[in-house]
């Protein structure tokens, strides 16, 4: 990391007494600038909350004790205790990820296309994997019921940890108590961990996904499944990522736990096999993977052309609604939008539809019909119709259980070449901007 010139500390010194401790994190003065300014103000408002119930505090201490924080790398979010996901303001808190604007415009830019698109379901569901702060759930809400619909919403949040889930209920709070939706969305969060086989032995401190949806008695189908699990390698955690978010991000959402015998690759992408068998036990009609990088986009969506299950898979970039381009690759895999590979998705039968892809002529029927072949090939039993569950079979979760429909073609979108390169290895979406405390 570059020195600060001495210069540069001179002049912020000279404009402000905290400006100098903050060039470290900020790297220039304006981002120092506007930092200082944003403490400033989170202590003003802890002062009037402190006033408010008869409490004094001494707003200098405190400014202090702040710019010492932010001068040792933690981020910004941590100590202001919140973070813009989209329009939506998500409280953070240490040990639980803190959301990216990458993950919101892949969100915001999903729920564009579905808002608009011809024969949703009546009744929308949405299963976000690995969920954190739960700012995947309440966006998707949100920006569903940005112009009105009748779209019934149902959102499940599951995540591993008890300090995630703690806080997404508080978001969830939070998010509902701020902003009056017209209409009512079921919203969720739920304790599973996404890696445990279904047919291995459960434990209480960790049910598979499959037994935690019984449990809770959560559907079994879902129309959309979403995920921006852990998928930074060991090797790349160190060589990607800053020091702010080594020291203090929980490593839990970041790398996924190590196996046997596994590849520092392998281990990086240790979540997407099993998200791609849920989706399929799920009967997901979209999935929206988030990944690291082009490379991890290109092994994630080949592993799930290679399931034959989904009619499409596209990866989009950090801004997916800019200007389209395409890289040339060998599975012939489009590429949209602008900066980064930031997710891969997915989509089959009446999926294609909802995000406004060519339409396979006989998505519906098929989806039906497979619906009707899964419930009679499932060798386990049917869960009794709830009364939300109106109107659709629920056949317990089966590994396995679904297939593609012989004959279909597999329809991958064809590539224009571009100049250009791969982007380098790498994990930009925690080398936060600005931050170069690496
Ligand atoms: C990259 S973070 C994503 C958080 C949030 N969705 C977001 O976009 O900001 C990954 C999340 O996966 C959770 N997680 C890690 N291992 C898991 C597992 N085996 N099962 C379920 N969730 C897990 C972590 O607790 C963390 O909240």
């Amino acid at each position: 990391m570059p020195r600060i010139s001495t210069s540069l500390l001179r002049k912020a010194r000279a404009i402000d007494s905290f400006l100098p401790a903050l060039l470290a994190p900020c790297r220039d003065l304006p981002a120092a600038q506007n930092e200082l300014r944003w403490l400033r103000e989170h202590v003003d408002k802890v002062a009037r909350a402190r006033r408010a119930k008869g409490d004094t505090l001494a707003k200098g201490a405190l400014l202090r004790q702040l710019v010492k924080e932010r001068a040792s790398g933690k981020p910004l979010q941590y100590i202001l205790g919140t973070e813009y996901f989209g329009n939506l303001e998500i409280r953070c808190r240490p040990g639980v990820l803190i959301p990216r604007a990458d993950t919101a415009a892949s969100i915001a830019y999903l729920v564009g296309l579905l808002r608009n698109a011809p024969g949703l379901p009546s009744q929308l569901r949405v299963l976000d994997l690995c969920t954190g702060t739960g700012c995947i759930p309440l966006l998707f809400q949100h920006e569903l019921y940005s112009t009105p619909n009748d779209i019934d919403l149902r959102v499940l949040g599951v995540d591993i940890s008890e300090k995630a889930l703690r806080l997404s209920y508080h978001n969830l709070r939070k998010v509902c108590n701020a902003r009056q939706y017209a209409k009512k969305t079921y919203l969720k969060f739920m304790k599973a961990d996404v890696l445990v086989n279904p047919f291995a032995q459960q434990t209480v401190r960790s049910l598979s996904l499959k037994a935690a949806l019984n449990h809770n008695k959560q559907p079994q189908f879902w129309d959309i499944l979403i995920s921006n699990p852990p998928y930074i390698s060991p090797s790349a955690y160190w060589k990607t990522t800053t020091r702010s978010v080594r020291g203090f991000e929980p490593k839990l959402a970041l790398v996924p736990p190590s196996r046997a015998s596994q590849t520092d690759e392998e281990q990086g992408d240790l979540f997407y096999p099993r998200l791609l068998a849920i989706a399929q036990d799920v009967e997901a009609k979209i999935v929206l993977l988030e990944v690291a990088d082009l490379e991890q986009a290109l092994r994630v969506a080949r592993r799930a052309q290679g399931l034959d299950v989904f009619d499409g898979i596209e990866i989009w970039r950090e801004q997916p609604d800019d200007a389209r381009h395409d890289v040339p690759n060998d599975d012939d895999i489009s590429i949209l939008g602008q900066g980064n590979a930031r997710s891969v998705i997915c989509w089959r039968g009446a999926g294609a539809s909802w995000l406004g892809k060519a339409t396979i002529a006989t998505s519906q029927q098929e989806d039906a019909q497979r619906l009707i072949q899964s419930s009679s090939e499932s060798h386990l039993n049917t869960t009794p119709a709830r009364p939300d569950d109106a109107g659709r079979a629920e056949p317990l979760f089966d590994v396995g259980s679904f297939s593609r429909s012989p004959g279909r073609p597999f329809r991958m979108s064809k590539t224009i070449p571009r100049q250009g390169s791969l982007e380098r290895l790498g994990n930009p979406n925690y080398c936060v901007k600005g931050d170069s405390t690496k």
